[in-house]
């Protein structure tokens, strides 16, 4: 591609296809099945199966780190991006240590041209390098210098110019629109995971870690922010248009971290308890939208300083919102950037799981200051420490912040269900695994990085217990701070405050993909109740039947109807299966395992302790979280053909009477999962008219409007059952949401924000070409991208296929953001079975523009997951490896396996229960006399 090049110079840039990494998490349409048995077996042969033999890995690509004969100390760095051509000039200083003789310095690069370089050591004469090597593949350039450059300090001297992509990652463009209309960009950075590299030739390395010292020349209108405060603004002499905008010296760091932005932007500011000045950046004009960011901010970096007991480092912290934004927020230190929607809430117009997820955000990227920015992973393999810990304390800090929201519970469907879904596929992988090329680590940004990892971390801290735990996470902070470390490390520091064997527990569950179902059975002796208690692997297609079972170390906790919400006693199943007796247990008492869904595995009651748990859904006597687990576990069972799914379907309808959002949360997805299953048949109506049933009653309960004294969960519940109704086609729900639809169009009475989903969801479901153009009319003047998100994402529910179209040629229009385009997709290939057929094709006319569009990066794995995921017959899995055998998307292949193997298990689950759901459904509406 040839690109024209500011004032100065005019090159031409190679460039590259490289791909990126996703943060997806829509549960996944995962299933399959066989007879109904609710019988423990034992299985006799249990060993410890390596890693290699379950694994089915992508091909590697070659890889090699970087030569560690020359690292940098410090970065002076100065950039001057051109907002109207879109390019920047960067000149790099850095001191360099060179540790052995060499002729050749190797450092990442990407999409840069070099135009000089120099080295001179300390108190010596330059040395000009007389070749730059560009190994594109590779992403590095190798610099050549005519003679040796000792070992020593010394100072490398860097004068390159790049381009202002406009693909969200590296040093890229972001569009936006003054007050006037006017269509502007600003100049922003995402460098996480290997993007530094596009912005300025680096060692790109986590542990390669070095202070910087950034300068911007900016236009002097434009603000301009980097990780530290600013100790110098003075006006650029080759222009007075322009500025040099001088920051502090960072502390030692790695480049993943580092981050500039350029543009226009308002902000609120406040200092927490502890002395940082905080402020959160938003859209001109719509400052007062960042203020619940700022009280989250302010009130979390106070509980991080507290539980971690090492104080925030860097004297300020900015929060912004940025427009073009791939993942959902980043942890530059020092300058977190968001997505609009994860950062700025209006009092009036954002709804209860927006400030939820943005309370979730902000706790997430804020415990990275520590855990990853202060303490950094080694290699990408331990990546999860950073993604799974900050996964897990985000809910710490959130519960800290809100306890109204009962948080935790939320975890177990939001994170946890989620993980065990993911990891049950053969093409799942391990927590922990070798990466080496940039496509290899953008994969691992996935559901098993961030919620495996945050629920064995969540069962860690319940096996050490909150006080050894943290004296053992400010030990290994303490330690490792302005350092790095791997998963050994934090295993150690655990161990030593603790006393109990963490590593070998824990590496059980990060070093093997996969987790156990415990098999329970039990048997009354006198005032004693006797449990026998094994292990084997679970997997989506049924438990793991070979001779080479692996197996975990399980702490496993049992509790009683005494007090269902206390733990009675902790065993660890250390071999694979073992008798616990657990004394003073009467006869009718129940006795449960895994109270609080606390440990990473699947359950398997006998016949008897199952049907002993039951009347406590009924009754509620069990804890909604425990409720929600064995639910969701049954479900599971039901997928992996172990039980059958009209029971699960019979004990969904034992759920009619739950009070709880989270638990009816999860059960909604299930039959989510379970409608799009059987929009594959032709008896899909009759799971609507399930939906309807078991919803109406809370529905009714709930009503269209909140009352005085409700609070959050309320909310949230009546969002998900309106809409659940709605979109099964409840008539009294679809009437009433038409009415307050054409109240709210008209401008006679505004929805509540946490009306408009539920609303737009039905009104689309069963509307015609008017409603989708109303729908866009509300797009286009929907202010906030809120909206616009919440409106794009029901697209899809619209179920004329002409319209369906309209749909996925608006996805790709410049009316979306290109982060966004993704969900829009995904919402009519989610929808029904000719939604789904649709974004298939759609996504394979369109690859070309969808994959240069996100450069192969982590969107990309998202996009395929969730237009394929649901598909449920055979041939379409062959279709989809076909197509990606000859459209390739390096970053997506783990996602492409698991996805196919997601349509198979689908396929097989479809084919086994299919008929006898079919009989469940006829026999409710009439019923045998
Ligand atoms: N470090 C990630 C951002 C990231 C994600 C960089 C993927 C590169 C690739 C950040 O801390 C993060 O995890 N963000 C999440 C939000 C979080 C609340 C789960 C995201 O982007 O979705
Ligand atoms: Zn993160």
């Amino acid at each position: 591609m040839l690109l024209l090049l500011s004032r100065q110079v005019s090159l031409s840039f190679v460039k590259q296809v490289i791909p990126r990494s996703p943060v997806l998490f829509s549960k996944p349409a995962s299933l399959n099945l066989r007879t109904f048995k609710f019988k423990v077996t034992f299985s006799t042969v249990f060993a410890n199966a390596t890693i290699q033999n379950i694994i089915t890995m992508p091909e590697r690509r070659p890889f090699v780190r970087l030569p560690t004969d020359v690292y940098p100390v410090n970065y002076g760095l100065c950039l001057k991006p051109d907002l109207i051509d879109f390019t920047f000039e960067g000149k790099l200083d850095a001191r360099i240590e060179v540790v052995q003789g060499t002729n050749q310095i190797v450092m990442n690069c990407a999409d840069i041209d070099i135009i000089t370089a120099s080295f001179a050591p300390e108190g010596g004469e330059e040395i000009s390098a007389t070749g730059f090597n560009y190994q594109n593949e590779d992403e590095k350039v190798t610099l050549s210098f005519p003679r040796v450059l000792q070992k020593g300090s010394g100072s490398l001297k860097i004068d390159f110019v790049g381009e202002l992509n406009d693909k969200m990652k590296g040093f890229y463009r972001s569009k936006y629109a003054s007050a006037s209309g006017e269509i502007r960009y600003a100049a922003v950075t995402q460098f996480e995971a290997t993007d530094a590299r596009r912005a300025f030739p680096c060692w790109d390395e986590p542990a390669i870690k070095a202070t910087f010292d950034i300068s911007l020349i900016v236009p002097k209108d434009r603000v301009a922010l980097s990780n530290m405060n600013v100790i110098d603004r003075k006006p650029y002499p080759e222009d007075d248009s322009l500025v040099e905008v001088k920051f502090a010296t960072t502390p030692i760091m790695s480049t993943y971290l580092v981050a500039f932005v350029i543009g226009e932007y308002d902000f609120v500011e406040s200092q927490s308890s502890d002395g940082i000045m905080v402020r959160v950046y938003t859209p001109v004009g719509k400052a007062e939208q960042g203020k619940f960011a700022l009280e989250v901010a302010t009130k979390t970096l106070p509980f991080y300083k507290d539980y971690f007991n090492v104080p925030y480092p860097l004297p300020k912290i900015d929060l912004i919102a940025i427009a073009d934004f791939a993942a959902g927020a980043m942890e530059n230190w020092g300058l977190v950037t968001y997505r609009e929607t994860a950062l700025l809430i209006d009092p009036k117009n954002s709804c209860s799981s927006s400030r939820q997820w943005v309370a979730l955000v902000v706790g997430h990227e804020l415990a990275h200051q520590w855990f990853g920015n202060l303490v950094t992973m080694e290699w990408w393999t331990h990546l999860w420490l950073n993604e799974g810990f900050a996964s897990w304390i985000e809910y710490l800090c959130v519960d800290h912040c809100f306890p109204e929201y009962d948080i935790w519970t939320q975890f177990v469907s939001a994170d946890y269900t989620r993980a065990l879904d993911l990891d049950a596929l053969d093409n799942s992988h391990p927590i922990e695994v070798n990466v080496g090329h940039p496509s290899e680590v953008d994969e691992i940004f996935d559901a098993i990085s961030y919620s495996k990892g945050a629920s064995v971390i969540r069962m860690l801290h319940n096996y050490i217990g909150d006080e050894d735990f943290r004296k053992g996470m400010n030990a290994y902070l303490l330690k490792f701070q302005h350092k790095n470390a791997s998963t050994e490390d934090l295993w150690d520091c655990l161990e030593q405050a603790s006393g109990k064997p963490i590593a070998a527990v824990m590496n059980s569950w990060t070093k093997q993909m996969g987790f156990p179902i415990i098999v329970v059975d039990q048997e009354q002796q006198g005032e004693d109740r006797v449990l026998k208690i094994s292990q084997k692997k679970f997997c989506a297609s049924g438990p793991h039947n070979g001779e080479d079972c692996p197996s975990w170390m399980v702490p496993i906790s049992i509790c009683s109807s005494e007090d269902p919400a206390c733990t009675k006693m902790k065993v660890l199943l250390d071999q694979p299966e073992t008798t616990v007796t657990v004394p003073n247990i009467s006869p009718e008492q129940w006795v449960k395992i895994n109270p609080g869904t606390v440990g990473f595995y699947r359950i398997q009651y006998s016949s008897a302790m199952l049907e002993s748990l039951l009347p406590g859904v009924r009754d509620l006597t069990l804890l909604p979280v425990d409720r929600l687990g064995l639910q969701n576990d049954l479900f599971s069972l039901a997928r992996a053909g172990m039980i059958s799914t009209v029971e699960v379907l019979k004990l969904m309808e034992a759920f009619v009477n739950e009070p709880n959002y989270t638990v009816w949360s999860d059960l909604s997805c299930n039959l989510g999962v379970l409608s799009s299953l059987l929009s594959h048949t032709d008896y899909h109506e009759d799971i609507q008219e399930f939906i309807r049933d078991l919803f109406t009653p809370i529905g009714l309960k709930l009503g269209w409007d909140s009352k005085p004294g409700e609070g959050h969960l309320d909310a949230l519940l009546r969002g998900l059952v309106l809409g659940k109704l709605g979109k099964a086609g409840h008539k009294p729900t679809l009437e009433e949401a038409r009415r307050r639809f054409k109240d709210h169009v008209e401008g006679k009475q505004i929805l509540s924000a946490d009306l408009r989903s539920p609303v737009y969801l039905t009104v689309l479901k069963h509307g015609d070409s008017t409603t989708l153009d109303t729908m866009f009319k509300l797009h286009k003047q929907a202010d906030m991208q809120e909206e616009k998100n919440r409106i794009e994402r029901v697209l899809g529910a619209i179920s004329a296929p002409d319209l369906i179209q309209r749909v996925l040629t608006f996805a790709l229009s410049e009316e979306v953001r290109p982060q966004d385009t993704v969900s829009v997709i995904g919402g009519v290939a989610g929808s029904s079975k000719h939604g789904r057929k649709a974004a298939w094709k759609f996504v394979k006319d369109n690859w070309e523009e969808l994959h240069n569009r996100y450069q192969g990066g982590f969107l990309i794995s998202r996009l395929i997951k969730l237009t394929v995921d649901g598909f449920a017959v055979d041939k379409m899995a062959a279709e989809v490896k076909s197509f990606f055998e000859s459209h390739h998307a390096p970053a997506a292949e783990r996602t492409v396996q698991q996805c196919c193997e997601n349509i198979l298990l689908n396929a097989a689950w479809l084919k086994r229960d299919a008929e006898d759901i079919h009989q469940y459904f006829l026999q409710r509406k009439a019923p045998p006399v």
